[in-house]
């Protein structure tokens, strides 16, 4: 994170963030972060699929060297094999132990769910490693374009984020809060209030999702659902520009950034987990503020 982003941070009207010897959320002893980079809405085979921000975005993460790299659905634009064949030629190229990946609406059309499971495998998961526990689920539905996670997943959350963590992840495509900046409301997951009272319940702390292609961050409760943008299309909305998160679990502070293929970085939100302060800077995009 540059400095220079630090010092524009203003604070939120919000609880104060607490100093760095506040309790914390990760063990004592001085253990480096656990980083957490999340790429989302690739949308090979889109005419709107710039694979220089690409290849660039797989340069930098390379460099960056995260504990993990989530890949949270849309890697194609309609499902279609050869699409996947490509989008996997990319997601192979990222040099990083865990890279978890689930599809997005468009990853299901025309039956493009076959290939995922052939080419990513199971189309969720649950990784629990140094305290993190991450799940990630499909929330699509064939050839179309809202999300749901529905009933018969509910207990499965609740046994996977029954084991012992200090952080706990949820990541899915489709977004569970509206997002500014995005025009009419549409295709949010169906059971989004009925999946948020589970993750309230399952002690989630942090939900990464994406599909709006608009990076955005709220706090609701105990829970901070993050957005991420499209990082090589696009199909963009407004001024946004194409970007990825990294989301880098300090001892007493999350901290998600978003970060421009080829560009710098800004901080989207942190938050202490442990006393669930957190600071937001505030919007400046046109997309957001369409006066100025
Ligand atoms: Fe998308
Ligand atoms: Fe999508």
């Amino acid at each position: 994170m540059s400095r220079s982003v630090r010092e524009r941070r203003t604070p939120s009207p919000q609880e104060p963030m607490p100093s760095p010897t506040h309790a914390t959320s990760r063990p004592a002893g001085g253990r480096r972060p656990f980083v957490i980079a999340q790429i989302s809405d690739l949308h090979t085979g889109s005419p709107f699929f710039v694979a220089n921000l690409m290849e660039r975005a797989i340069v930098e993460v390379n460099e960056l060297r995260p504990d993990v790299v989530v890949v949270t659905g849309d890697l194609t634009n309609d499902g279609f094999r050869q699409e996947y064949l490509l989008a996997k030629s990319y997601v192979e190229r990222i040099e990083c132990p865990e890279v978890l990946v689930i599809p997005g609406n468009h990853d299901s059309r025309n039956v493009g769910y076959v290939h995922f499971e052939e080419l990513f495998g199971p189309r969720s998961y649950h990784y629990l490693r140094e305290g993190i526990s991450i799940v990630g689920v499909d929330s699509t539905e064939p050839d179309l374009d809202y999300g749901t996670i529905g009933r018969a997943r509910y207990r499965w959350l609740d046994e996977k984020f029954s084991e012992p963590a200090e952080l706990r992840v949820f990541t899915l495509h489709h977004h569970l809060l509206p997002v500014p900046g995005t025009g009419r409301e549409r295709n949010m997951v169906y059971d989004a209030g009925d999946t948020l009272e589970v993750l309230q319940r399952c002690a989630v702390n942090l939900v990464l999702c994406g599909h709006k292609h608009v990076p955005y961050a709220w706090r609701l409760e105990n829970l901070f659902v993050v957005n991420a943008g499209t990082v090589s299309s696009l199909r963009l909305r407004g001024n946004t520009r194409p970007c990825y998160n990294i989301v880098t679990i300090g001892e007493d502070l999350v901290t998600v950034e978003r970060k421009y293929p080829f560009h710098g970085s800004e901080v989207i939100i942190e938050f202490s987990p442990a006393t669930l302060a957190f600071e937001k800077p505030p919007v400046r995009d046109a997309a957001h503020h369409p006066g100025t």
